[in-house]
């Protein structure tokens, strides 16, 4: 099968890591144990034509340090911020300060919703001796920074500790407890999932759109992925804002309110570097309409992105986690805007407004969180 060149070979960067003394000033100190697989079985079963997965040379669990330069391959420093190297269209950061947003936003995302949807429990079930073995892949995962500890594959892993799970994104996993029956893959997943049809019995691909060129075509690969019965999890934030009513806000760049303005700007800076912004408000009816897809259940979660509706503490609570992830998005997106033309002074004009306006709470924002999943026909 012919597949895309990879960027780079991790296991020649291995064997030059494994050429560099021990004691190698080059080294930094973030432990990348999670790249280099521990499992031989789930190593076994999913070669990539182009050898991209980040499995270990050696079948036993390994902790090694990554070295400036398999770093500086991985990872590209822009407007102070740690980006994947390896795409051209997703341009949020990969760095500890991003992982930690996402951590938080997963804890907060999971409290609403739950971790698996009802099915999930039975599709993964251990099968016993002989059985199936059962197989979860999440693509898109996140980096799982080495502080981070909280993210749903290695969940299923830990909670699932007879299933292989794989985890798929631009950049490697860097857990220093990364579960032994999990799999960290980086690839870029607009190159097509080929080489994984029919091995999977539970994909997830949660908030990941504006890295997709065409989600249609994602959604008709996972269809592929899947094996008979398996079950399609997708989750994503709308990228749009309502006001009080729930009703959306127009994303004029011309604000106030502030926080619309700014996503418009997120939104067309995506759009530019070929992102498909389209895709959370499709999912629902492109799963709906797929002939292989049955039992679809479509979830939406709504949620404040400020406390301002105070004589409610869920939503309190909520308003005040989301403000949260609303500062720390402020700074992601920097690299994105001001890598695609915004102006610096008006990133960070927009920064102080929409600041001032969380802190002020006073525009009744909705925002909503969208979850589709459904089952593959047998
Ligand atoms: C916002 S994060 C979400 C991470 C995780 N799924 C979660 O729910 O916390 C989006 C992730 O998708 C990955 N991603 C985006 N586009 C991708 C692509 N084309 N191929 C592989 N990974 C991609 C990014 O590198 C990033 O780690």
């Amino acid at each position: 099968m012919t597949r895309h060149q990879p960027l780079f070979n991790l296991h020649s960067l291995l064997h030059h890591i494994d050429s560099e003394s021990d004691d190698d000033d080059d080294m930094d100190s973030l432990s990348v144990s999670s790249i280099l697989s521990p499992s031989p079985s789930v190593a076994e079963t999913s070669v990539t034509s182009h050898d991209m997965s980040m499995r270990s040379a050696s079948p036993a669990p390994s902790v090694r340090s990554m070295s400036s330069s398999m770093r500086e391959q991985i990872f590209r420093q822009e407007y102070g911020r740690g980006l994947n190297n390896y795409s051209d269209v997703y341009a949020l950061p990969a760095d500890d300060e991003e992982w930690e947003r996402l951590e938080k936003q997963y804890s907060y995302m999971t409290s609403l919703m739950g971790k698996y949807p009802p099915p999930f429990g039975d599709i993964m079930r251990d099968e016993g001796p002989g059985g199936e073995i059962k197989r979860c892949l999440d693509l898109g995962c996140g980096n799982g920074a080495w502080k981070v500890l909280l993210h749903v594959i290695m969940d299923v892993a830990h909670d699932f500790p007879h299933c292989e799970a794989v985890a798929v994104d631009l950049v490697p996993m860097q857990s220093p407890s990364m579960p032994p029956n999990l799999r960290s893959e980086v690839d870029d997943l607009n190159m097509g999932l080929e080489h994984f049809y029919g091995d999977f019995n539970v994909v997830h691909a949660w908030l990941i759109t504006s890295g997709i060129k065409d989600y249609d075509r994602l959604i008709d690969e996972i269809s592929h992925v899947l094996r008979p019965g398996g079950m399609i999890d997708l989750m994503e934030w709308g990228f749009d804002i309502y006001d009080g009513n729930k009703q959306s806000i127009p994303l004029s760049v011309h604000g106030p309110p502030w926080l619309a303005a700014f996503l418009g700007l997120v939104i067309s800076a995506i759009k530019k570097r070929g992102g498909d912004v389209g895709g959370p408000s499709r999912m629902a009816t492109l799963v709906q309409n797929h002939p292989d897809f049955e039992h679809v259940v479509v979830q939406e979660f709504w949620v404040t992105t400020t406390p301002w509706m105070k004589d409610d503490p869920e939503m309190v609570r909520g308003g005040i986690n989301m403000r949260e992830d609303v500062y720390a998005f402020l700074k992601s997106a920097g690299p994105l805007l001001l890598g695609n033309g915004t102006p610096a002074e008006l990133y960070e004009f927009m920064k102080r407004r929409v600041t001032q306006e969380m802190i002020e709470a006073k525009y009744p924002y909705w925002t909503r969180l969208r979850r589709v999943y459904a089952l593959k026909r047998r």
